[in-house]
């Protein structure tokens, strides 16, 4: 199978595996499920998920044991999002060749599909727990939720400096601490929640989480090339936003070439560490120079 159609695969099947969290029954609270599949069901890429998949694919097969966890990472990932496009936040109004969440519903509206999106991502982990027998798996998915609240937390840290340091020129360690956070950090715990589920030795988690960092760094470096020379109908989102807010990002900083080289350097070390995995992480090494080359 070719790197695109297995990309694909699996992007079928995390989107077939999500439509049974959607709520569809009649209530009250209607619309609210309606914003929440809104965003959910958007066109996203599914890296998150993928990761989660692929990395527990390197050393077992039976990838439905780790499904709940990759589904439960998409879900806060909307919900990043949601608020991420508030006008608080970011203050966009399209995602995904659509509005946004509060452009299509309202603030209200989108704030609490938001937190629901987190919510549920909580309540699949919880379920997950509570039907899991072994011992062993017991531990290794406890292990796997302490580290899930801890990304969550650097993710929201990271926002939080995101939107601090706008209109500032800040330094570059400050600029990393804001990538490796708002985005690094759940890219670093999908890879993670991929190796630790599948039992993989401290040593192969650990290299692991070294392409994740890599390539964290490098998928926001990539996300603020597309909002300078990205085409807006593929991409789905406004090109010039961030310049619009004044946001500090390696291109304000760098300019385009250097933030471009900074990216290259990226993509190739994540690639030379997947080397040391031979050829069963081809998918990941595939998955790196998509994250350089993609468009959308
Ligand atoms: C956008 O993430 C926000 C960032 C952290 C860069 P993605 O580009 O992965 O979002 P979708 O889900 O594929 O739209
Ligand atoms: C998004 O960062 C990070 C999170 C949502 C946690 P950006 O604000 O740079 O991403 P886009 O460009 O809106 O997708
Ligand atoms: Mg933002
Ligand atoms: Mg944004």
């Amino acid at each position: 199978m070719d790197f695109k159609e297995e990309l694909r695969k699996y992007q079928k099947e995390i989107e077939l595996e999500l439509e049974k969290y959607i709520r569809k029954e009649d209530c009250p609270e209607r619309v609210l499920n309606e914003a929440m599949e809104y965003s959910l069901m958007a066109n996203g890429k599914r890296l998150r998920p993928i990761l989660v998949l692929a990395s527990y694919r390197l050393f077992r097969q039976d990838i439905q044991k780790c499904m709940p966890f990759a589904i439960a990472i998409e879900l806060l990932h909307n919900f990043s999002l949601i608020h991420d496009d508030l006008p608080g936040i970011d203050n966009d109004d399209f995602r995904h060749g659509k509005l946004t969440n509060h452009k299509k519903y309202n603030e209200a509206t989108a704030i609490l599909a938001g937190d629901a999106l987190l919510n549920q991502a909580y309540m699949v982990i919880s379920n997950e727990l509570l039907k899991t027998e072994n011992k062993y798996d017991l531990e290794l998915k406890i292990k796997v939720f302490n580290e899930f609240t801890i990304a969550i937390d650097r993710m929201i840290a990271g926002e939080y400096v995101d939107t601090e340091f706008e209109g500032k020129d800040i330094s570059l360690d400050y600029l990393e601490y804001n990538y490796n956070n708002k985005t690094g950090a759940l890219i670093r715990l999908c890879v993670r929640m991929g190796a630790i589920l599948a039992n993989a030795k401290n040593e192969e988690i650990e290299r692991l989480t070294n392409y994740a960092e890599k390539i964290g760094l490098a998928y926001q470096i990539k996300d603020d090339l597309l909002s300078v020379e990205g085409d807006e109908l593929i991409t789905g989102k406004p090109v010039g936003n961030d310049e619009a807010r004044k946001k500090c990002t390696y291109i304000s900083k760098y300019g385009l070439q250097e933030a471009k080289d900074v990216l290259e350097r990226l993509i190739a070390e994540a690639i030379k560490i997947t080397d040391d995995f031979g050829e069963k992480a081809e998918f990941l090494k595939e998955l790196a120079l998509y994250i350089k080359n993609r468009n959308k």
